[in-house]
């Protein structure tokens, strides 16, 4: 039974740069799999978000995609989770930890800008962790770039080879309609939201006469093109596609509904059920039968009126039963889960039953964090969860010293979701926050105020860097620490972490201790 389920799982997030059409795009694939039924339901989400919640005004203000969320459809045998992401770079350490959660990512690019800045950073991650990519090039009813050019582009930034599945005729005003290659037949384009693809007009054959005489010119051109490509790129091989060293590419506009069906029957066809996932103990395979999971995101006060917070778990392997107890590894505490929730746009619904590649939402008030590994009994604890070094230091004062004990829950709270990293210095009390993004201040100065009533004032601190430090003597790191005291801190799990002003001091207390390791990244562990 499990392993029926996990093969019809497909788990994958949707990257993207901001602006190229991820919100459009997933909002037409939920449309195409019949999850809603209305065009706009997304869109109005991204909108109510704003309404709803107010420290989503933040969102609103800079037209960005803050949180993250999760979104589940049926689309023929199958069951797809898809997990959206934020577009904005400041956000990328929680991109990063939903990326972990995926077994594959589609990555939207428009058309017009080609592989851009953020899309490049998020493909690192997918790179380090071999996750098989689908490429969609977006908004070709605009006058775009070539698409010789953006396949070439493609290779040479994911460094990895492109096979393009569909090509497109003309572009802008002249798109006339993507040829499928692997069905040798071509969809006619027609603007215009309000059909789903399949009731598009299908001419087969390329040497069909019926192309020349619908498209002139454009029809030779097409031939020529794909003649060319046919040549000069690789036959698609799955085995090169599910290490990321081949990306298969498809054309097409969301917004006019247009190759989103060739999308969505790659994700069902190429792309990877659940795989087995790596622990600290052993590799736990997904039709196990015994349940495991992972939390690899944390968001409180979801919903303001409810002041909830909610752990995203992957299931890992085994069945999940709503009511089951679930041991957390880390304490061998219990949890109940009679609430637990599932996702679809922006209804929660509870849930029953759900299988590996799934996320499920567990409310809890403090008790799960972020990388814990949660199972039927057994210790177990799953790796990969990444936490990077921060880049930027702010300290924080309240105005209010009456506050002090909300600034310290609030804190508490907003690191352990990981919305920012806060380090206790080893002396002295003031605490002080590290971020990768500089948005993320913003963010959390604003929930302080509006989540826990705290005005808090930050500052920019001293720090440029921070590294962990972790030495295999424990009285050598004892040694460092005390030497170093005014520099070293602890975050959020009582890690030290080693702050500098400079690059050139890292240097220095590198060089003077050899058998300290200086680490940019932590894994949960
Ligand atoms: P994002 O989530 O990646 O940030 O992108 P989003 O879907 O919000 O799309 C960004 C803009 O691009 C939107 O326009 C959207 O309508 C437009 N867009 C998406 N797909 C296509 C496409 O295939 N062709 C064309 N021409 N445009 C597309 P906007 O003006 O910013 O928003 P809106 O007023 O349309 O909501």
């Amino acid at each position: 039974m499990v392993g029926q389920e996990v093969a019809r799982r497909r788990t994958f997030a949707i990257i993207s740069h901001p602006d190229a059409g991820k919100t459009t795009l997933t909002e037409k694939l939920l449309l195409f799999a019949g999850a809603i039924h209305i065009a706009g339901s997304v869109k109005a989400r991204k909108a109510s978000r704003h309404a709803t919640s107010d420290w989503m005004e933040i969102e609103k203000q800079r037209g960005i995609s803050v949180a993250s969320s999760v979104m589940q459809m049926e689309y023929g045998d199958c069951v797809i989770n898809l997990l959206d992401t934020p577009g904005h770079q400041d956000f990328s350490e929680d991109t990063y930890r939903v990326l972990t959660a995926v077994d594959a990512a589609l990555m939207v690019i428009d058309a017009g800008n080609g592989v851009e800045a953020q899309t490049l950073r998020l493909l690192e991650v997918c790179r380090a962790r071999n996750t098989p990519i689908i490429t969609f090039v977006n908004k070709m009813d605009r006058e775009v770039r070539e698409p010789l050019d953006l396949i070439d582009e493609i290779e040479r930034t994911l460094r990895m080879a492109a096979v393009p599945f569909t090509w497109p005729m003309g572009m802008g005003r002249g798109f006339q309609g993507v040829f499928d290659l692997r069905h040798n037949h071509m969809r006619v384009f027609h603007p215009g939201s309000d059909r789903l693809d399949d009731e598009d007009e299908i001419i087969q054959g390329l040497d069909n006469p019926l192309l020349a005489e619908r498209f002139g010119d454009q029809a030779a051109n097409l031939q020529q093109e794909i003649e060319l490509i046919r040549g000069a790129s690789p036959e698609f091989d799955q085995e090169a596609f599910l290490a990321g060293r081949q990306t298969p590419v498809f054309f097409g506009s969301a917004i006019n509904n247009f190759g989103i069906r060739e999308v969505l029957d790659a994700l069902v066809g190429l792309a990877p059920p659940p795989g087995s996932r790596s622990a600290l103990q052993r590799h736990v395979q997904p039709h196990e039968l015994r349940f495991t999971g992972v939390v690899f995101k944390i968001q409180a006060n979801m919903n303001p009126a409810h002041r909830d917070r909610i752990a995203f778990v992957r299931i890992c392997s085994g069945r999940f039963e709503r009511g089951m107890n679930l041991r957390i590894a880390r304490n061998d505490k219990d949890i109940r889960t009679n609430g637990v929730v599932s996702f679809l746009s922006q209804r929660r619904d509870l849930l029953d039953v759900a299988y590996p590649g799934d996320i499920i939402g567990i409310p809890n008030h403090g008790t799960l964090q972020l990388g814990d590994t949660l199972t039927e009994g057994e210790r177990l604890q799953f790796t990969g969860l990444p936490f990077f070094a921060p880049e930027i230091f702010q300290t924080v004062e309240i105005a209010d010293p009456m506050r002090s004990k909300q600034l310290k829950l609030g804190l508490a709270q907003l690191g352990e979701e990981g919305a920012i990293q806060v380090f206790r210095p080893h002396l002295g009390s003031a605490l002080l926050l590290g971020a990768v993004g500089a948005l993320q201040f913003d963010v959390v100065a604003h929930r302080l105020k509006y989540e826990y009533s705290v005005d808090a004032r930050l500052a920019p601190a001293k720090y440029q860097l921070a590294r962990w430090i972790t030495a295999e003597d424990a009285r050598e790191l004892k040694r460092f620490i005390d030497t170093n005291a005014h520099r070293v801190a602890y975050d959020a799990v009582g890690a030290p972490t080693f702050l500098a002003s400079f690059g050139a001091e890292l240097s220095v207390a590198e060089e003077n201790w050899k058998h300290i390791r200086f680490h940019k990244m932590r894994e949960h562990a």
